[in-house]
């Protein structure tokens, strides 16, 4: 985060005189509706979307990445060249890699076996002759929108800048492309993609939820929040809070980013997690989160397993998604809102925001 906001928002925090925003309401046909969930596929979803670490992508390495509006294929060529493609054979249209590959010098079909080279070009057909008239050199991959900015490789995109606005500043400043991928967890989830978007916009659960984890390093309910266009900033104070003399902004609150629609950016006071949640059906989420460490530091494995075992098996797969499970099943049981207070406001911007962006289609 940039360091005047930063400080901006700690001064918030510390000078907190009670939110007064309205509490609000949310239909909980929402997290339920096959036709709501097509329109955010074609809206929200259509927007840029960081899906993966650049130092998740080494050179030669082959990646799949299905979003709701593509199943792409991302390639990091040999002169560091970053490409995506639509992971489908220009044959009969065969998922090409399923399963993220490293060294590559050529993506081969599993089921006749064309082969493509790293920038997507046919560069062999077994019996090429049998496809006479057909031009096979027109067969070439189908390139996708991709852009490398900040240590994310992005799909839907060759200017994320221009998307982040504002943001963009925040992002640089975590310096991202000098971190390492310590650990990816990824995993099916029974709720809608929507709720896991809105236990990182919330510090009102901490107290309760997180009472045997992570509680005792924070304050109850202290987090101060921006608008930053479409998405969102905000710090969540810890218990250093309100400590003498001067202290970098990690070590008194934990800041994020949460980039519209379903990617949230939390800076940990040594490592930063990138949290995607994206939609497989209205109550189920395909949750992938990658802990990024110092690339300087990424040999302290023993410190970075305690982290990931503290912040990914128990506070995110064991409480925030558990509860996103919990609020899906009194959804399906019949609850016919959700209901929001001033802690929470933030969740309102977001849905604003949704709002907004499916009114764009009828
Ligand atoms: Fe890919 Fe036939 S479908 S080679």
């Amino acid at each position: 985060m940039q360091t005047a906001t930063g400080d901006r928002l700690v001064d918030q925090l510390r000078g907190n005189q009670g939110d007064t925003s309205p509490a609000f309401r949310v239909d909980a046909a929402r997290y339920r509706d096959d036709a709501w969930l097509a329109r955010e596929r074609a809206t929200a979803f259509a927007r840029p979307v960081p899906v993966l670490a650049s130092s998740s992508l080494a050179p030669g390495a082959c990646v799949p990445i299905d979003t709701p509006i593509a199943s792409a294929l991302l390639v990091r060529s040999p002169d560091n060249t970053v490409r995506a493609f639509r992971n489908a054979c220009r044959h009969r249209g065969t998922r090409l890699v399923d399963a993220p590959q490293a060294a590559r010098r050529a993506i081969v079909c599993p089921y006749h076996g064309w082969t493509y080279g790293l920038d997507g070009a046919l560069v062999h057909a077994p019996h090429a002759a049998a496809f006479a008239p057909e031009p096979l050199h027109e067969r070439s991959l189908h390139q996708l929108p991709v852009a490398e900015h900040h240590g994310l490789i992005w799909l839907n995109t060759r200017d994320p800048a221009g998307f982040l606005g504002d943001l963009d500043g925040d992002l640089a400043a975590l310096d991202l492309a000098s971190h390492a991928v310590h650990r990816t967890a990824r995993t099916t989830r029974r709720c809608n993609w929507k709720l896991v978007v809105e236990a990182f916009l919330d510090g009102y659960h901490i107290r309760v939820l997180h009472r045997d984890s992570i509680y005792r390093f924070f304050l109850d309910a202290a987090s101060a929040a921006e608008r930053v266009g479409p998405h969102i900033r905000a710090v969540t104070g810890r218990r250093t809070l309100h400590d003498a003399g001067p202290t970098e902004l990690r070590a008194i609150a934990t800041p994020s980013l949460s980039i519209f629609p379903a990617t949230t950016i939390i800076v940990h006071p040594d490592f930063v997690s990138l949290v995607t949640a994206l939609p497989i059906t209205p109550d189920t989420t395909d949750y992938q989160h990658t802990m990024l460490v110092p690339a300087a530091r990424a040999g302290d494995t023993a410190h970075w397993d305690k982290s990931w075992s503290l912040i990914e098996d128990t506070v995110f797969q064991r409480e925030d998604l558990w509860v996103c499970e919990q609020v899906q099943r009194g959804i399906a049981a019949g609850t016919d809102h959700l209901l929001f207070g001033a802690l929470e406001h933030a969740v309102g911007w977001f849905h604003d925001e949704l709002e907004r962006a499916v009114a764009t289609t009828s």
